[in-house]
């Protein structure tokens, strides 16, 4: 059977693309398998937040000297817990996920920056050293009320 060569460049083509397709895929799960989740689970169903441990109960707990964790979840259009309260020079490790679409995690004026997926648990560490208000802000679209969709952690 004649094959333009056209057509051959493009099978050629097509078949190569298909390889670097698959092996890009390969050596993700290969990537994601040499690094499995430490402690935490990384997915969760998201329309069962609200039933999901430590998800069911959102809050502030301690685990250390000045060290706590934060187990939030983000909706439209806030944040759960909505403020908390912590002494200066305490180290949070934020731990949250989405009860509905895509959220953001900013706090201005930190590095703390994260999105907010649901379906899928975020981590972040920081230590607040300096005391005041600190605004938790959305910074992904999320809908009609996304600009007031914020939470206050004050350091004391
Ligand atoms: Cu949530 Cu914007």
């Amino acid at each position: 059977m004649h094959i333009h060569r056209l057509e051959k460049i493009w099978i050629v083509f097509g078949i190569s693309m298909l390889i670097v397709f698959l092996s890009v895929i390969g050596v993700s799960a290969f990537a994601m398998g040499m690094n499995p989740p430490t402690g935490h689970a990384h997915t969760i169903d998201p329309a069962k937040v609200d039933l999901t441990p430590p998800f069911d109960q959102p809050g502030l707990k301690k685990v250390g000297e000045n060290e706590y964790e934060a187990v939030m979840t983000a909706f439209a259009f806030g944040y759960k817990p909505d403020k908390m309260e912590i002494p200066a020079g305490a180290t949070v490790h934020f731990m949250i996920t989405s009860k509905d679409v895509v959220h953001g995690f900013e706090i201005p004026g930190t590095n703390v920056n994260m999105m907010v997926l649901p379906g899928e648990v975020n981590h972040l560490t920081y230590k607040f050293d300096k005391p005041g208000s600190y605004l938790v802000l959305c910074n992904e679209y999320c809908g009609g009320a996304h600009e007031w969709m914020k939470t206050t952690i004050v350091v004391n």
